[in-house]
């Protein structure tokens, strides 16, 4: 059973658990390594992802993946950057991360879906960490027909010991700046240690009140509905919820999210 890991490099310790969880359930191991241009909505964004194949290679190697795939531009595009699907993704193109970063979910879906045709994976591997991302591709595998006969895994964010969730925009991030983006999670724990039954729009509020206050620019502080995202600021007190943020340190963007 072929299991697919697609990743746009510079690897950390989170990516190596989705070779991990792949390992254990597939009997061969596909990573793929590409940066997307069309799923960068901000060019510097994109001059400035981090990369590191030779060490991505290394780890690859110690982790026991079985095969890389490293594709051209022209074998993702071979109709070239502006050749281009549209896919239906509803209203979760236009929340949240769709809101703030307008056509990545479509350059998203684009790379996936021709990632997939080229490698035909029973089962993908993803981080929780891209939650949004997650339900995106969910969709995209019913747009597709492959619900019948692919898988996807949701694998836990990994963080670092103060509780940032791992990230290969981390990289970017000086000193000063990395102490600070621990703030991120710790917002999110509050909401997850403080939220009750009720009016939760004063918690949301407070948690993005704090990391303003610590100099990010914040895009989103949201609990919403962990099916389908729609924002909740009344709780029941039952239905599954996701706290998630997206905060700007300087240029770097940072993403994390908690299961409530
Ligand atoms: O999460 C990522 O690294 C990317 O969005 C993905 C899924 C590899 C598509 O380029």
């Amino acid at each position: 059973m072929v299991g697919f890991v697609p990743t746009m490099g510079a690897l950390h310790a989170g990516h190596l658990s989705l070779i991990d969880f792949c390992r254990k359930e597939c009997s061969l191991t596909v990573c793929s390594i590409f940066v997307n241009p069309t799923q960068f909505n901000d060019p510097a964004d994109f001059e400035k992802y981090p990369s590191t194949l030779e060490s991505d290679i290394d780890r690859l190697e110690s982790a026991g993946c079985d095969l890389l795939f490293l594709p051209s531009v022209h074998e993702i595009y071979p109709g070239g950057l502006n050749k281009i699907n549209k896919y239906e993704l509803g209203d979760l193109e236009t929340k949240l991360e769709g809101a703030f970063r307008p056509g990545h979910f479509q350059g998203v879906c684009q790379v996936v879906e021709r990632l997939l045709e080229i490698v035909q994976p029973a089962k993908l591997f993803l981080g929780q960490k891209d939650y949004q991302q997650c339900m995106v591709i969910a969709k995209l595998i019913v747009l597709m027909g492959k619900e019948e006969i692919l898988s996807l895994r949701i694998c836990p964010t990994l963080r670092e010991s103060d509780g940032l969730a791992m990230s290969s925009r981390n990289m970017r991030l000086n000193k000063e700046e990395r102490i600070k983006a621990v703030q991120v999670s710790r917002v999110l724990k509050m909401i997850k240690e403080q939220i009750k039954p009720g009016d939760i729009s004063g918690l949301i509020s407070s948690a993005a009140f704090i990391l303003a206050d610590e100099g990010f620019r914040v895009d989103y502080v949201s609990v919403a509905d962990a099916d389908n995202l729609e924002p909740v600021e009344e709780w029941d007190g039952r239905k599954k919820l996701v706290a998630l943020a997206a905060a700007f340190l300087n240029d770097v963007r940072l993403i994390d999210n908690m299961i409530l």
